[in-house]
């Protein structure tokens, strides 16, 4: 394969990874994307291996049916809502592949340079490679333990923790000085073991600072270093296709994290410099009296439902853990039928990943027109007959609102106790995710349907 058939490879496979993004950001089109996307990385594999001149094919094809086999078990396997754990291991391998690269192509006896411009300009990749790389990785070893309830939740806030972190910059910059400086390998390895190890510990102690309801933003956060450290391993192994790849990760990660903390009204600095999402928080129930819980049957729900004009749907995290989605879907066909109007209200972060939700709702093939965005949707909930809240907690709290010391305090809410009757099905009294009580629980037209959400939900079909 010419120098020019790899370049026109590698140009179609950018086009389509950029298509690939484009069709993931609408439902109607993500199948597309994803096709784009299988086909993009096809295209650069091959032409990768035609690049590097690989003669021992045997070495690649067991490399890749491994990986590729333990990949399509562990895409089959894993469950809807341990998809972030998965993304942020996936992150922790693109992470380590940098770190691996930068050490690989920094001692490759092999290596000559036309000048000292272009030794300096290799050194810095190197090195910002290998940074960005190792925080990354052990940044998402730690978030892939916060996610599966390994390392707790709750903020590590050491005292001093900003001149901690502002003491390991300084350290890094000053090392980064002797590296690109150093005679030598021999002498510029010190440094950049050094460095190694103080961006390890960068990641551990920047994610443990993070708390439980600031995932979200972690898990994007991590997804965008990952793309900068495969595009400056991309700029090591003058890679070309690795550099825009990495960059479009790079960018859509650092989007995606701005909009997730717009949804949690965070600031995304403050979200980086750790603290927030602290469990526990004072609870503000209505009037400070501690309220009473009032219970509802399925039968009675049913009725609601069906004398209702306008019903909306919350889903939640307790939806994705039932697989209610589907009789969910059955019973607003027959409230349709019956000439109720139903619709979905999703909040920017239910459930445990972006557009869970989303991928939820279009597996059952709710028609998308009926799913509304939360601001699309918050200001019709007041003239709501009945809102029904399937196993959501922390995004239908009014706390978040009302109650300035709540450690939700800000985040933007779905306004459901607005609605003439809230229904909210779940198991237990338990909090979410952010740890925190909700008041909406306790509120005079608030009716809790207690049981797992599925058999509640078929319940509710079967007396429809
Ligand atoms: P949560 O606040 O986590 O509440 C889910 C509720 O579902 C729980 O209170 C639980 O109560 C109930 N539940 C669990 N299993 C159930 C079942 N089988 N049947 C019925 N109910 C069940 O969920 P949410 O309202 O969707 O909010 C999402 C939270 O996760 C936010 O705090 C968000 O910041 C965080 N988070 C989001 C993301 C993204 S990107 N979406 C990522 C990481 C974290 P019971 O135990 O009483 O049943």
């Amino acid at each position: 394969m010419s120098a020019g058939m790899i370049t026109t490879a590698y140009i179609i496979a950018s086009v389509l990874f950029i298509l690939s993004l484009g069709g993931l950001s609408h439902q109607e089109k993500a199948r597309r994307g994803n096709l784009y996307g299988m086909l993009g990385m096809a295209i650069a594999i091959l032409a990768t291996l035609f690049a590097a001149r690989v003669t021992d094919y045997a070495t690649i094809i067991i490399a890749m049916v491994a990986g590729g086999g333990i990949g399509a078990v562990l895409a089959k396997r894993v469950q809807m809502t341990q998809m972030p754990e998965l993304v942020a291991m996936l992150h922790s391998f693109v992470g380590l592949a940098a770190v691996l690269v930068g050490y690989a192509s920094y001692l490759d006896p092999t290596h000559t340079y036309d000048d000292h411009a272009a030794k300096v300009i290799h050194l810095v990749e190197i090195y910002l490679g290998v940074l960005i790389g190792a925080v990354t990785f052990t940044g998402s070893v730690v978030a892939f333990g916060k996610l599966r309830g390994i390392i707790m939740s709750k903020p590590l806030t050491l005292p001093g923790r900003h001149w901690f972190n502002l003491g390991l910059a300084v350290a890094s910059i000053v090392l980064g000085y002797y590296f690109v400086g150093a005679a030598g390998i021999d002498s510029g390895r010190i440094p950049l073991a050094i460095m190694t190890v103080i961006a390890l510990i960068f990641g551990i102690h920047m994610v443990m600072a993070i708390g439980g309801a600031d995932m979200p933003v972690v898990v994007s956060m991590l997804n965008s270093y990952s793309g900068w450290a495969a595009a400056a391993t991309g700029f090591m192994l003058s890679n070309d296709l690795l550099i825009i790849t990495g960059a479009l990760v790079g960018s859509s990660g650092a989007i995606l994290s701005y909009i997730m903390c717009r949804a949690m009204n965070r600031r995304f600095l403050a979200v980086i410099a750790g603290g927030f999402g602290v469990s526990g928080g004072k609870p503000k129930i209505s009037d400070g009296a501690p309220g009473e819980v009032v219970s509802v049957s399925i039968d009675d729900t049913a009725e609601m439902l069906k004398d209702a004009n306008e019903v909306v749907i919350v889903p939640g995290y307790g939806m994705a853990v039932a697989q209610a989605q589907y009789p969910v879907f059955e019973a607003t066909k027959k409230l349709r039928d019956a000439g109720v109007k139903v619709r979905f209200a999703i909040h920017p972060v239910a459930g445990r990943m972006p557009g869970h939700m989303n991928v939820l709702l279009a597996e059952a093939k709710v028609p998308y027109d009926i799913v509304l965005e939360m601001d699309e949707i918050n200001e019709d909930l007041a003239k709501t007959d009945v809102v029904l809240v399937i196993g959501a907690n922390d995004i239908v709290n009014p706390d978040a609102m009302e109650n300035p010391d709540s450690p939700i305090a800000g985040m933007p809410v779905l306004e459901v106790w607005k609605a003439r009757t809230v229904v909210v099905m779940k198991r237990s009294m338990a909090t979410g995710y952010a740890g925190v009580e909700n008041p909406l629980f306790f509120k005079d037209n608030t009716r809790m349907l207690f049981g797992d959400a599925k058999a509640s939900v078929e319940g509710i079909l079967g007396s429809l």
